[in-house]
């Protein structure tokens, strides 16, 4: 479990988030039910954003990708960091600006961001845009054009480094829609593209290299493809990039498959990242840029669980034992996405040892509906609080009202309290947008 104190098992025998007795929370809000740890949060944003300080000379910005996980306390949270956040959609950015949010601390990605977010975006006036497609930089030339400003940019890069959870590849062309390639020229000229623009005015470059990664020399591969890449552009065009994003992608633990990184070592990875960078504009005479990253699943991920209650329980002997509970796919899709892995405990009999391994199956008419299999547990019976853990990145940003189940609530524990940061849905919700054709009537 997780040595940062985000879980802890009480002298009730019970599962223990942010002080909080999850048998209580189960009790006091339902299930099945989102709970994030505000010190996790906290800790993972201060350690990216001192690490900058400390090593760069405050010479960067970290940012949340806020797709990991969206909704106004997280932005609050963030702001009050003194981080900035990445939004991808309008909704996100929605989301940001109505937590009050500072604008130019924003910046907004999006392979195919649509005229009206673009609109939305400079009305609000958004800090960055990550430019990732030669009609966008037309489009959004004349969007700042017509609201006479000059919009900052990025372009999004592909380095030609694509890394997976344990190895990385390195690929000449990288086939992807996001990002122009720097090998085969079209990262270039897009750059000559936008430095035409006379209303977008051209920071630097953005790439993203994967996620779930925890392999440090991926990043630092990357960071030289992409410094090599400015020297050349300065080179070709006398362009000097002053801004670098290295984007997301720090790997956390879900099993014992996964590594367990402490504090200091995503200060590390973060060290690692930053010396590439410093060691590559000494040796290419480059300005040092200034340097972003966002991440998202490290922020977030270990910071949340998920509380269910067992409900069927079904032995098919010899073959396996699904253990049901009230959620599944609709508020954690990883399962049947990626086959994605986690850990799950009974809250309320945390200290029982394991007899068996159990498949966890969701309430969704669908066999696929898993949300983990072979999990080691003690038995299981009806009425039994089950915590999955490091559910805090991309369970709540990707859960839908699949079978009109509910989107679970989401609180937030902080020294023995627990307050809601996204209330429970209710079925008037899931009707509103309903409408029946007169015709129908
Ligand atoms: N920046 C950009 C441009 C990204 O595309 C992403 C993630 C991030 C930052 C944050 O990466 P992180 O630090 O969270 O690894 N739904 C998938 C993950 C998709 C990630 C997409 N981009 C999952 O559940 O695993």
């Amino acid at each position: 479990m997780n040595e940062r104190d985000t879980l802890k098992i009480n002298l009730a025998g019970h599962l223990e988030i942010g002080g909080c007795d999850c048998v209580d929370l189960a009790e006091k809000f339902g299930t099945p039910l989102y709970v994030f740890d505000e010190k996790y949060i906290r800790d993972m944003m201060r350690i990216y954003k001192n690490t900058i300080d400390g090593e760069y000379g405050g010479n960067g910005l970290v940012l949340y990708a806020s797709k990991a996980f969206s909704c106004k306390a997280v932005y609050k949270i963030a702001a009050q960091e003194g981080i900035g956040v990445d939004v991808v959609s309008g909704g996100e950015l929605y989301t940001a600006i109505s937590a009050g949010f500072p604008a130019d601390k924003i910046y907004m990605h999006g392979n195919n961001k649509l005229d009206r977010e673009l609109e939305y975006a400079v009305e609000v006036k958004v800090g960055t845009i990550v430019v990732d497609s030669y009609s966008e930089a037309d489009i959004l030339n004349d969007i700042a054009a017509k609201a006479g400003i000059v919009q900052n940019v990025l372009i999004r890069i592909n380095p030609g480094v694509e890394a997976h959870t344990h190895a990385f590849v390195q690929t000449a062309r990288t086939d992807s829609k996001f990002g122009f390639s720097i090998s085969d020229g079209t990262a270039e000229n897009i750059t000559q593209h936008v430095l035409a623009k006379s209303n977008l005015k051209l920071k630097g470059y953005h790439c993203h290299i994967g996620s779930q990664i925890f392999e440090k020399q991926s990043f630092v591969l990357a960071v030289n493809k992409c410094m090599d890449f400015i020297a050349h552009i300065k080179n070709a065009t006398g362009f000097e990039a002053d801004t670098l994003n290295m984007g997301g992608g720090f790997g956390i633990w879900y099993t014992d498959e996964d590594a367990k990184i402490n504090v200091e070592g995503y200060a590390d990875y973060l060290k690692a990242l930053l010396n590439a960078v410093k060691a590559k504009s000494k040796e290419l005479g480059l300005k040092l840029p200034y340097v972003l990253i966002e991440p998202g699943r490290s922020i977030v991920g270990e910071a949340g669980i998920t509380l269910y209650t067992v409900g069927a329980i079904k032995d098919i002997p010899g073959i396996k034992k699904y253990v049901a509970i009230d959620g599944g796919m609709f508020d954690n899709p990883r399962y049947a996405l990626y086959q994605s892995k986690y850990s799950a405990l009974i809250a309320n009999r945390a200290n029982e040892e394991c007899t068996e391994k159990v498949t966890i199956a969701g309430k969704c008419c669908e066999s696929g509906d898993i949300i983990a299999v072979d999990v080691p547990m003690p038995k299981a019976k009806r009425g039994d609080i089950i915590a999955v853990l490091s559910t805090g990145a991309y369970n709540y940003s990707m859960a839908s009202n699949y079978n009109r189940n509910f989107v679970p609530a989401c609180v937030l524990v902080k020294d023995g309290k627990a307050n809601y940061i996204v209330k429970p849905q209710t079925y008037e919700e899931l009707v509103r947008g309903d409408v029946v054709p007169d015709y129908l009537k």
